[in-house]
């Protein structure tokens, strides 16, 4: 009996030793994982911050109309997408809106509410440029960019690549080289490989090339143009094609939203690519407006060129920044605006219609046009402005 006993309890505590030590395994991998992505520059998981330090009305009055997993399984839980919603109204217009995020902000649940709840496409305002993306030559940090492909996946969300070639953003070790026209010309293919390979299947649309053009319509004298003319623009049009057929690519820039020495010279290189086979989907027009300086019927008309080409326009990063003061009256005139800007997209078979940020507490705006603010469609507290009725009433038409 005692035999027994012994040998059960041996039994016991083996088989108990052997499950702790599978748990300790997986908490190791886990913490090496952890540990070697820190090393590399990656970040943690930012999505699954429960920080709440912003509360918005609008959001709190979706949650009821949108299933929250506030249960602390694992488990997936279906995403429930109100029709009123900004996405649920765009949607069934079969058309984009979507919004530029910085993950750092996911600590407000509000920011993340207000994302996933009005938007149905998403871009990565910074974490997908060049510096970060590729910091040193042999170096590619994928981590945190892998999060947002991840949060989008499970929101139901398209993504666009913000942008593989630029001229701001660059790494040293890129910008302080010197290269031959050949040796820019294969870092070009190189990233552009390297980049579409890895994000295939998960980006919608790439702004393969950025604010190429100076204002009179010229090619900008970037390093890329100085050193390899306009061949790094083909270049990286046919890689990114290569690596992703499925993925749209796209040329974007500023002030080219209205017909002008810059959208001509625009115009003129988009034909071009067109007639020679070149694989281009449609250009980008960023729509940083001032909120009551905006020339409608230019803009329709600029589109209506693009898109008899062929090729497919998109609002890529829409702000209409308000002169302070930022009164009530200039509020309501942005709202009207906002609701103009989305009649003409949709009058226009406008694809994608993406602002640049989602709440004026998070905008590029303040600091870099002095005197002017407020630009986006949600205000401090995440509260919908004009803009979002504005939006709403012309996807409802
Ligand atoms: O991350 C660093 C931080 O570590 C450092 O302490 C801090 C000090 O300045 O800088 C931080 O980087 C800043 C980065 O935004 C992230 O916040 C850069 O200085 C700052 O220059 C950078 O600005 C971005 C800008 O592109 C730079 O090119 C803006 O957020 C971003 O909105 C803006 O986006 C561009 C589009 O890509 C292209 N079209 C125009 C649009 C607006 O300028």
């Amino acid at each position: 009996m005692k035999k027994w006993l012994v040998f059960l309890v041996c039994i016991f505590v083996l088989f108990g030793c052997t499950n702790v030590k599978q748990e300790d395994m997986g908490t190791e991998n886990a913490t090496e994982a952890t540990d070697a992505a820190e090393e590399n520059g990656e970040v943690k998981d930012p999505t699954q911050s429960e920080t709440e330090e912003v509360t918005s009305n609008d959001t709190k009055a979706s949650e009821t109309e949108t299933q929250v997993n506030d249960s602390k399984t694992e488990e997936a839980v279906a995403l429930v997408i109100d029709p009123e919603s900004l996405r649920g109204l765009a949607s069934a217009k079969n058309m984009y809106i979507g919004a530029a995020i910085d993950m750092k902000y996911f600590k407000e649940k509000a920011y993340q509410d207000t994302l996933k709840n009005q938007f149905n496409m998403l871009v990565l305002e910074n974490l997908m440029k060049w510096a970060s993306m590729n910091p040193n030559r042999e170096q590619f940090i994928f981590a945190g960019a892998d999060i947002a492909v991840k949060f989008a996946k499970e929101n139901q969300m398209a993504m666009r690549g913000h942008t593989l070639i630029w001229h701001q953003q660059l790494p040293l070790w890129l910008t302080e080289g010197t290269w031959s026209k050949e040796e820019l010309l294969s870092i070009v293919d190189y990233y552009v490989e390297n980049m579409v390979t890895h994000f295939k299947g998960s980006i919608d649309s790439w702004d393969v090339l950025n604010e190429i053009f100076e204002e009179d319509g010229s090619f900008r004298q970037s390093m890329w143009y100085k050193t390899t003319g306009e061949e790094y623009i083909t270049h990286a049009l046919v890689k990114a094609r290569e690596m992703d057929p499925d993925a749209k690519l796209f040329i974007n820039d500023y002030n080219v939203e209205f017909i002008n020495a810059k959208s001509d010279g625009l115009y003129n290189l988009v034909k071009k690519l067109v007639e020679q086979g070149v694989p281009l989907d449609g250009v980008g027009f960023q729509s940083h407006f001032i909120h009551d300086q905006i020339d409608y019927d230019s803009l329709e008309k600029n589109i209506q060129r693009f898109t008899a080409l062929g090729l497919e326009v998109q609002f890529t990063e829409i702000d209409l920044r308000i002169k302070a003061p930022v009164t009530d009256e200039r509020l309501v005139e942005q709202g009207e605006a906002y609701k103009k800007l989305m009649e003409i997209a949709l009058r226009n078979g406008v694809t994608a219609f993406v602002t640049w940020g989602i709440s004026d507490l998070h905008t590029w705006v303040p600091g870099f046009f002095i005197g002017y603010a407020s630009p986006l469609l949600y205000d401090n507290k995440y509260n919908p402005k004009a803009g979002v009725e504005g939006i709403k009433v012309a996807l409802r038409e």
